[in-house]
C-alpha cells in the first residue's frame, strides 16, 4: 500500500510533484480518482473544512465514504485539506477534533492551518497536532504566511500581493517553525494565493499568479522538509515548473477543477454525468499536459 509520507518524499527525489485535488462536491471524487488511475499515476483527493461548511462535500466522513468506492490502489491517497485553528470569517475551530475524526475515517495525511495566528501560537497549535496524526500514523502538513483568498473581505490586487510579498513565508520563521512544528509538510506564501471561496465572488476567474521561484528555494532550504503550494489553480506554467525544481512537492488544485463542474453544470442543469465527464478530462489534462505525470504510478510504488 501506498504511504504518502514516502510518496511525497519519493516524488521530490524524482524531481516530480503531487497535486492533492480539492472536492467541494461529492460527485467529483469519482472522475478524479478515475482520471488519476487511467493516467497511471499518483495524486491525492482532498476535503477542506471550508468545503463541507461553504459548499457542498457534506462532511470529511461523507467524502472518506465516497472515496473508498472509487479509490484505487497504487494510485489514490486521501487527504484532509485546511483545518483552520482560527478560520476564514475569524472564528476558532475544535481542530483536534476535526483530526480525530478524519484519523477514525482513514484519512491517509492531515493539515493543521495555524497560518492566521502569531508564530508561537502557530507552532503551539501545529504541535499538539502533530502529536496526534504521528501518533495515528499519518504525516500532517502546516501552513506558515498568509496564502490569501478563503477572508471574505476584500483582497488586495495580484500585482500589489506580489510586488509587496505580502504575506510571504519568512525564512527565518521557516527554519524555526519546521524545527519546532514536528509538521511533515510545509504549506508557504511565495506569491501563490488561493481561489475565492466565498459565495459572491466564487465564480470569479482568477488572476495568473506568478511565483517567487528564489524564494522558494531559500524556503527550502531554510526548513529542509517539503514544500506545498496552495492556489495552485492558474499559476503560471513556467512558474509551477520551476517551482519543483526549487522544493514544492505537493500542489493543490481546487477552483480550476471546481469550476469545470459547476460551470458544466450551469450548461446542463441537473447533469451530473456530464458535470463529471468534463472533470474527468479536465484532471487527465491536468496531470498529463501540466505536471507531465503520466505513468507516475510505475515510479512510486
Ligand atoms: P485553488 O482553489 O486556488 O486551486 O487552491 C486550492 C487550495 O490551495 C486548497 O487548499
Amino acid at each position: 500500500m501506498l504511504k504518502t509520507k514516502e510518496v511525497v518524499l519519493k516524488a521530490r527525489e524524482l524531481g516530480k510533484c503531487i497535486p492533492a485535488f480539492n472536492c467541494p462536491h461529492v460527485p467529483m471524487v469519482k472522475p478524479i480518482c478515475e482520471a488519476i488511475r487511467d493516467e497511471n499515476s499518483v495524486a491525492m483527493i482532498q476535503v477542506a473544512r471550508v468545503e463541507w461548511e461553504k459548499m457542498s462535500s457534506q462532511s470529511l466522513e461523507r467524502i472518506a465514504e465516497e472515496y473508498g468506492k472509487y479509490k484505487s490502489e497504487g494510485h489514490t491517497l486521501l487527504h484532509l485539506d485546511h483545518i483552520p485553528a482560527v478560520d476564514e470569517d475569524f472564528k476558532k475551530v475544535d481542530y483536534m477534533d476535526l483530526i480525530g475524526r478524519a484519523l477514525k475515517a482513514g484519512f491517509q495525511s492531515v493539515m493543521i492551518d495555524g497560518s492566521r495566528l502569531p508564530l508561537d501560537e502557530n507552532i503551539a497549535v501545529t504541535s499538539e497536532a502533530a502529536a496526534a496524526a504521528h501518533e495515528g500514523g499519518v504525516p500532517i502538513e502546516a501552513e506558515l504566511g498568509a496564502v490569501m483568498g478563503h477572508e471574505a473581505g476584500e483582497m488586495p490586487p495580484y500585482d500589489e500581493i506580489f510586488a509587496k510579498k505580502m504575506g510571504f513565508t519568512k525564512l527565518d520563521e521557516a527554519a524555526r517553525f519546521a524545527k519546532e512544528a514536528g509538521c511533515d509538510w510545509l504549506s508557504v506564501a511565495c506569491g501563490n494565493i488561493h481561489g475565492r471561496v466565498a459565495e459572491a465572488v466564487r465564480n470569479q476567474k482568477k488572476p495568473e499568479a506568478r511565483l517567487d521561484v528564489e524564494h522558494i528555494a531559500d524556503l527550502y532550504k531554510a526548513a529542509g522538509i517539503p514544500l506545498v503550494l496552495h492556489g495552485g489553480s492558474g499559476v503560471k506554467h513556467e512558474c509551477v515548473l520551476e517551482a519543483i525544481k526549487a522544493g514544492i512537492s505537493k500542489i493543490n488544485v481546487g477552483t480550476e477543477i471546481r469550476q469545470t463542474y459547476e460551470f458544466a453544470l450551469e450548461e446542463k442543469p441537473g447533469d451530473i454525468e456530464y458535470a463529471q465527464k468534463k472533470v474527468y478530462e479536465r484532471t487527465r489534462d491536468y496531470i498529463r499536459n501540466y505536471l507531465y505525470n503520466t505513468d507516475l504510478a510505475d515510479q512510486i510504488k
